[in-house]
């Protein structure tokens, strides 16, 4: 008999599970991509039966779920959902799961840890003693261990619980339908692959700006900061792919050797002179957010300065920016040409990631009238204005669900990017020392040094002007 395609999450009450991933599987299903006979297992410390438990999902599905919520089509859903309840930081618990997965005739699945790095290490000891890792996929949320040291050990355990082919490490972001569009505009049209070096290009400016603060996540986000929440892994994604060399295919394995390449070749900023290249924020209030010590020096804002060095991008600035409380929820990519002197407005290439998708494009033209004058003139497409778009682009854990059950691997992050990019902010942290972070003010567009990073280059943040033409 065919075993029952069956995904585990591991943290089944938490944030993650409801917000994300219960949605992201109801969408699965609506949208006919879940296997035949899926089963979700739920496991989680807290009291609940199969049926309380469903009620509970019901809630978030309403609230959170891409496609229309039906009372029946949830009830068709909910059949799929079990929970098993289990405390997975005692040892002794797992031969109790291994006696339910038995009972079920389940050997292999798709094994989801939607818990703290801490525990990424007891998990899997825990299921290699009861023998069902041993064919199982693992999908691991990020942050990818507390240290590098601590990430080396657990990726070697890992590796040799799941082998290396059955890891999945989640990184959101590659999921977005606009990150995966970044290729296609790039490289199928020649008006911008065939410009895009920094001959031709003054600056890209990459910026991840969210109105939210910690909410509920100090006691993670206290630890981990804007850096490691967001720019070593999603940001970093975002500028291997702006800046690698055209893959020899658009394969997963030829993405991923020249992604790692643009990594590898990041200058390191002078530890010296670090703000020079690096702006680091704390936002006001940021100290009395529950679970987050009243002495915290952990940034909630980070703004970068980077260079690639290789011959494409010599001497080119890559920014970075990102935040929590910035008084909006924005992400896009401002690609600023070279103009031929400084009077004449460079052209910018947007591409906007959230809220809103699209391309936009601001090019120069001659002001309508009788002087030669120049102005700025703007082609905007919005891919997320059509319904049609919205209700047809899955969300980025409903891509990578599927994904991780088809085997794509492309869509997962790759342990040496993973580490590359850890060495990297490893130093630049070190760098950066024992300093308290600038304050800013909730709802602004955080320190004002992260605008004097740009000045010094005669460069400033693009803002997309207010009024179209
Ligand atoms: C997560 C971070 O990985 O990404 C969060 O841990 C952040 O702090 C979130 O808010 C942003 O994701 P999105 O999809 O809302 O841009």
């Amino acid at each position: 008999m065919r075993e029952r395609p069956t995904i585990t999450i591991f943290g089944g009450t938490g944030d993650l599970t409801f917000r994300k991933l219960l949605p992201a599987l109801y969408n699965r299903m609506l949208s006919g991509f879940a296997p035949e006979g899926q089963n979700i297992i739920i496991i989680g410390r807290r009291d609940y039966t199969d049926e309380t438990y469903r009620e509970r999902a019901r809630e978030w599905v309403r609230k959170f779920a891409r496609l229309p919520y039906r009372d029946e089509t949830f009830d068709t859903f909910a059949e799929s959902i079990h929970y098993f309840q289990m405390d997975f930081t005692d040892p002794t618990t797992y031969p109790l799961l291994e006696s339910y997965l038995d009972a079920q005739g389940i050997k292999t699945c798709v094994f989801y840890f939607a818990v703290a790095p801490r525990f990424f290490g007891t998990i899997t000891d825990g299921l290699f003693q009861i023998g069902h890792a041993h064919g199982s996929k693992v999908i691991l949320e990020k942050p990818f261990g507390e240290t590098l040291e601590d990430a080396h050990a657990l990726n070697k355990r890992l590796e040799e619980v799941f082998t290396p082919e059955n890891i999945y490490r989640i990184d959101h972001y590659l999921g977005k339908e606009m990150v995966r569009n970044i290729q296609t505009i790039r490289f199928t049209n020649p008006i911008f692959a065939d410009a895009w070096d920094a001959r031709h290009i003054d600056c890209i400016q990459i910026s991840a700006m969210e109105d939210v603060g910690v909410e509920t996540r100090g006691g993670y986000y206290d630890h981990s900061g804007a850096i490691r929440d967001m720019v070593q892994n999603h940001l970093f994604q975002i500028l291997s792919i702006l800046a690698m060399e055209r893959p020899a295919a658009f394969t997963p394995e030829a993405m991923h050797t020249e992604q790692l390449k643009v990594l590898r070749a990041l200058r390191l900023p002078d530890p010296e002179n670090i703000s020079d290249s690096m702006v680091l924020g704390q936002y006001a209030g940021y100290r009395e957010e529950p679970n987050v010590s009243p002495e915290s020096k952990t940034p909630t804002y980070a703004a970068l300065k980077l260079f690639v060095d290789n011959e494409r991008w010599k001497d080119m600035p890559f920014y970075i920016r990102t935040g929590k409380k910035l008084g909006r929820r924005e992400m896009e990519v401002a690609v600023v040409f070279r103009t031929p002197s400084p009077e004449v407005p460079p052209a910018v290439l947007l591409i906007k990631f959230q809220p809103t998708e699209g391309v936009y494009l601001q090019f120069n033209i001659k002001r309508p009238g009788e002087f030669d004058e120049i102005m700025p003139a703007t082609m905007d497409f919005c891919q997320s204005c059509s319904i049609a778009n919205r209700i047809n682009t899955p969300e980025a854990y409903e891509r990578l669900l599927t994904a991780c059950f088809h085997d794509e691997r492309s869509w997962f992050s790759q342990w040496d990017q993973i580490e590359t990019s850890w060495k990297f902010v490893d130093a630049l942290e070190q760098a950066y020392g024992d300093r308290q972070p600038d304050s800013y003010m909730p709802d602004t567009v955080g320190p004002k040094e992260s605008d004097e990073l740009l000045a010094v280059a005669g460069h400033s943040w693009f803002v997309e002007p207010e009024t179209k033409f």
